[in-house]
């Protein structure tokens, strides 16, 4: 075999996959390789193994035993919109509170973007991910909430990634304040129609002030009737019915995830990890709340992403670093633990098996460190770390 690409003496390679022959039993689920060797052929992962027994290849590149990893998949992001919430932020960093009711100021000025603008932004946030490692991205409408708006959304964010998430259930429209029973039936009616085509999943805003259980299933129902699989924000500013609700209906994942009870960890575990608990630690960061558990949750067996959320109300970040550093500091998860939940975890939540992983048949979509070990990446938080980037084979930073 002659690898197009050869990476070469990788001090250590998290793989995600410990099936591997040479992984080390030690690292558990990250699969972790010493002085180790991937081969890229194409746009996927040809061979993975130590370095003295690399195949040949007439373009090394010589990792200098800094450590690889899979690009990391942020599972959950909001990308298309225009303006930001400046003024909002430094309000609440000066005592106010969150309360989801700066989404409206969002959606006007989306709605008065043009398309360019729109898709232009989108495509300076997925390369500002990028350049941090981030190789897989979900994102979602929910700031156009007309039939247009959503549809034209959902195109633009098509365009920059194949994981576009209907969100025209994000809050009830302004135009719909004094009828949300109306809103609710365009969104699972005319407005689907129109967002379907451009969509893989459907999402909903189960929280007080946005959508009820009741409201949140006939969206999720809806969506998935049109072929597309359920992802709910769940529990996020109080307790909740959305956690429950999303394993119920088999979504992939319940996102946010804050404000548990014992039934809810339960009904995640008895998921046998169909439904990801999505963390969003940008989302407390941003808006100064308590961060969700995830010593709870993996300590229960849940399977347990960590994405951005980036979004200009409540998490303004595109750092997957930032929210592994975060992770590891306070919600009790492990250096591993983040990292894998930042990478094979971010995959369950989009039922990917493709990405994620470094693995042969695994797409070729990697991160190179600064750095000789992941850990670094909670230990030396807000550094750049990122050495290089592949995207399905090709340099990409
Ligand atoms: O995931 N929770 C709902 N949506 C976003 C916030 C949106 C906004 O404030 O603009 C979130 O945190
Ligand atoms: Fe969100």
């Amino acid at each position: 075999m002659t690898a197009s690409t050869l990476i070469t003496h990788i001090g250590s390679l998290v793989t995600n996959d410990p099936s591997l022959p040479d992984a080390d039993p030690a690292s558990g689920p990250l699969g972790v390789l010493r002085d180790a060797a991937v081969a890229i052929e194409g746009d996927r992962i040809a061979w993975v193994g130590p370095s003295s027994r690399a195949p040949a290849t007439d373009n090394a590149v010589d990792a200098d035993g800094r450590a690889l990893l899979p690009g990391f998949v942020d599972s959950h992001s909001h990308l298309v919109f225009a303006g930001d919430r400046t003024a909002e932020f430094a309000a609440r960093m000066s005592g106010r509170p969150y309360t989801a009711g700066g989404i409206r100021t969002t959606v006007a000025a989306t709605r008065a973007a043009s398309d360019a603008e729109l898709s232009g932004a989108v495509g300076r946030y997925v390369a500002e991910a990028l350049r941090q490692g981030t190789t897989t991205l979900e994102t979602k409408s929910g700031y156009g909430l007309t039939v247009q708006d959503e549809a034209r959304s959902l195109r633009i964010a098509r365009a920059h990634t194949e994981e576009t998430t209907y969100l025209g259930a994000h809050i009830v429209a302004p135009e719909f304040a004094d009828d949300p029973a109306g809103y609710v039936a365009l969104v699972t009616g005319e407005m689907l129609d129109a967002c379907a085509p451009h969509a893989r999943w459907v999402d909903v805003f189960c929280e007080r002030g946005a959508f009820d259980g009741d409201q949140a299933r006939a969206v999720l129902e809806a969506g998935r009737s049109r072929g597309l699989t359920p992802r709910v924000h769940a529990n996020q500013l109080g307790h909740g019915p959305g956690v429950q609700l999303a394993v119920e209906l088999g979504a992939a994942s319940a996102d946010h995830c804050t404000h548990l009870d014992d039934a809810d960890v339960d009904a995640l575990a008895g998921s046998g990890g169909a439904t990801v608990a999505t963390l969003l630690p940008g989302a407390e960061f941003s808006t100064r709340a308590r961060y969700p558990d995830a010593r709870r949750l993996l300590d229960a067996g849940v399977t347990v992403a960590l994405s951005t959320d980036c979004n200009p109300g409540s998490s303004f970040t595109s750092s997957m670093p930032f929210c592994v550093a975060v992770a590891v500091r306070d919600m009790g998860m492990t250096p591993d633990e983040a990292v894998h939940a930042a990478t094979y975890g971010g995959a369950r939540a989009l039922r990917r098996d493709d990405v994620g992983r470094v693995t042969p048949g695994a797409r070729a979509d990697l991160l190179l460190l600064d750095a000789p070990s992941h850990v670094h990446l909670a230990y030396r938080p807000g550094v750049p770390l990122t050495s290089a980037v592949w995207r399905r084979g090709k340099a990409a930073y």
